[in-house]
């Protein structure tokens, strides 16, 4: 076996350990070449991944990576959150541009929790009343609908597909509670403003005519999925776990309030797609060789000067869900560092390292300074803790040098090279991968 393929046997998870946006849709779709199953295990529509292959590019949210190999099997498992409307859209733009997507190759947890337009109206009503304490999330009410799971309320995928009668009922009683409540939500919200607007929030109508075009489209892709994953588990198949979001979001562990609503790290592997994560032969966390960050929150090492605006162009740092410019800083090794710990992962795959490659000099941040106390390793990243941090900057030697050809570690400039076993070492953990480009090519192997 070559070291490709070795890199790609078994049960392996590939998540985020910062704020998302590293780079995932890239190495999941590489490693999805190899798998027999591809798994998204967490988050929804509010995670946006881009993949760059023979089929053009596509920005999915909901869609595994694993789609445009033709011998996999897709699952969304029970812990996506999946908002039926985008995920037919996403299944019609594939078969639209030569994807093949059917029930044999697209199979959605029935036990998935729905978002729906409801869920999103939430989102932004809510984000409106927090004002200047907003969160910035992605108004894919994917909030609103993590909260109803909790309460064991709303609509599953499960629902989608009962007898239409039935499903109506479901729909009309739903639909009217939560009309109630965002009527509540908006007035409250316009308290003080003059002009009154118009009352109605949702169109009934219109919200049921698109579920029911939904679910006519992934209806034959919805029901029980668990024992699938376990016995390809059992034959010893390649399995691909595609997570969502970045371990710096996570709902515990993340900067609370400013954090998303499923769990992003390896730990979520074990919840929400019944494969314990014991079982998992590698843990890649994919880590940008910068940091950015869309939504509020703390970011000790943002640049708000033109050497950010420069990465962010070089990068195209604009959201895939919401186009919004994303924040950028310098690599900040005690945040990822904690992201590495509470995200669970093994080695790194270090991606756009190329967006660097004009840069003359590339600060890391390899520490903190902190009520005037140098901090290295954090317990947290609670907002009054990040609030006082001051960067300690190692500054690094740019390379200057065009690296998107490079297809081996010896190809890289050497000042490439340093930079990227400086993060190794501070990192603690083997940097196994290095992507120069969108392209699956544009990928080095590195032995660990
Ligand atoms: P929500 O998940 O839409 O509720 O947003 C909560 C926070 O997580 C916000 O700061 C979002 O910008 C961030 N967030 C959610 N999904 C992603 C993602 O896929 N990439 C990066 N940030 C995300």
């Amino acid at each position: 076996m070559g070291q490709k393929e070795a890199f790609w046997t078994g049960i392996i998870a590939i998540g985020d350990t910062s704020f998302g946006d590293s780079g995932k849709g890239k190495i999941t779709d590489i490693a999805a070449e190899s798998a027999h199953l591809t798994v998204r295990v967490n988050g929804g529509a509010n995670a946006g991944h881009t993949v760059f292959n023979k089929f053009g590019e596509f920005k999915f949210h909901l869609i595994p990576s694993g789609i445009f190999n033709p011998r996999n099997v897709n699952y969304l498992s029970n812990g996506v959150l999946i908002d039926p409307v985008r995920l037919k859209d996403e299944v019609i733009e594939l078969r639209e541009r030569g994807v093949e997507v059917n029930m044999l190759n697209l199979r959605v947890s029935e036990a998935a929790h729905g978002v729906f337009t409801w869920h999103k109206v939430k989102d932004r009503l809510q984000e409106e009343r927090r004002g200047k304490d907003r969160i910035g999330t992605t108004h894919q009410g994917v909030g609103p609908a993590a909260a109803q799971r909790t309460e064991r309320s709303g609509l599953r995928m499960k629902d989608l597909i009962l007898p239409e009668k039935k499903l109506k009922k479901k729909f009309d009683e739903e639909i009217a509670s939560q009309e109630q409540f965002l009527q509540l939500l908006s007035r409250d919200n316009k308290k003080g403003q003059k002009k009154k607007q118009k009352s109605e929030l949702l169109d009934r109508d219109t919200i049921w005519k698109e579920l029911r075009e939904a679910s006519d489209v992934i209806g034959p892709m919805i029901g029980k999925i668990n024992q699938d994953i376990w016995e390809a588990q059992d034959r010893g198949e390649n399995i691909v776990l595609e997570l969502a979001q970045g371990a710096l979001l996570d709902p515990f562990y993340g900067e609370y309030p400013y954090v998303t609503t499923t769990h992003p790290g390896i730990g979520g592997v074990t919840v929400y797609t019944g494969i314990n994560s014991r079982d998992i032969h590698r843990a890649i966390g994919v880590t940008k060789s910068y940091l950015t960050r869309v939504g509020e929150g703390t970011m000790p090492t943002e640049l708000t000067d033109g050497v950010g605006d420069a990465i962010r162009n070089r990068g195209k740092e604009f959201g895939t869900t919401t186009g919004r410019p994303r924040r950028i800083g310098w690599f900040d090794v005690p945040l990822v560092r904690y992201g590495i710990r509470v995200g669970g992962f093994d080695t790194i795959a270090l991606t756009k390292t190329d967006v660097l490659d004009e840069l003359d000099v590339i600060n890391v941040c390899t520490g903190y300074l902190i009520d005037g106390e140098e901090v290295t390793d954090i317990d947290t990243i609670d907002t009054d803790f990040l609030k006082k941090a001051e960067p300690i900057y190692t500054p690094k030697k740019g390379w200057q040098k065009e690296t998107t050809g490079a297809r081996s570690f010896e190809e890289l400039p050497k000042e490439n090279q340093e930079y990227i076993l400086f993060l190794q070492d501070e990192l603690g953990v083997p940097l196994q991968l290095v992507s120069v480009g969108p392209d699956r090519e544009q990928t080095i192997y590195r032995a660990s």
